[in-house]
């Protein structure tokens, strides 16, 4: 397994899309990643097997201003534990610096052990809670917070 993180091109879309369906009980759709992609204050990067040429896994970081925001991470399942999210959240976090960024949010399912311990590899912390903020099934977010 090679794994290289490239910026998302338009031709990965389709891709990033079935990964979230595949993941996700409420899904991004094809249509939203698009007009985020398209929308330059945002940034996909994609985790790409150069053996199978298959997209693996995906990071999202959108921006307004000086606040970045953690929008969506995955990693398809049979390809996780060997460091893929880890190398996605480093090409994150060198574009947000690139982009000054101040600070980076993002929410997560209070139960979703795996992502808050790689946030916390990170260094956010946990800054607020939101009451029942996710369907399928219902459950509270976790706030964290990451400051440069
Ligand atoms: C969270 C996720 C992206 C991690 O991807 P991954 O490629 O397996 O992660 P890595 O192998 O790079 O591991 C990075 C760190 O994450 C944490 N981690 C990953 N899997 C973990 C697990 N099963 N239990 C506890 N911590 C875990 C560890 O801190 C790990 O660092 P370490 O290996 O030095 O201990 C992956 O589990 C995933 O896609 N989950 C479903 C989607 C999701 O929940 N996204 C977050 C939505 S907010």
């Amino acid at each position: 397994m090679n794994i290289v993180i490239e910026k998302a091109k338009a031709c990965n879309l389709q891709e990033i899309a079935d990964i979230e369906k595949e993941i996700f009980s409420t899904p991004w759709s094809l249509k939203n990643i698009t007009d985020t992609f398209k929308n330059e204050n945002n940034c996909f990067f994609v985790a790409k097997d150069l053996e199978s040429g298959e997209i693996v896994g995906h990071i999202c970081l959108e921006t307004v201003l000086d606040e970045g925001i953690l929008t969506s991470i995955a990693v398809k399942e049979k390809y996780r534990n060997k460091g893929i999210a880890k190398k996605l959240m480093d090409s994150f976090i060198d574009e947000a610096k690139n982009r000054n960024i101040a600070f980076i949010n993002l929410e997560v399912r209070a139960s979703n052990a795996p992502a808050i311990a790689l946030y916390e590899k990170y260094g956010f912390e946990k800054v607020g809670t939101r009451k029942n903020y996710y369907s399928k099934p219902t459950e509270d977010a976790l706030l964290m917070m990451l400051n440069f």
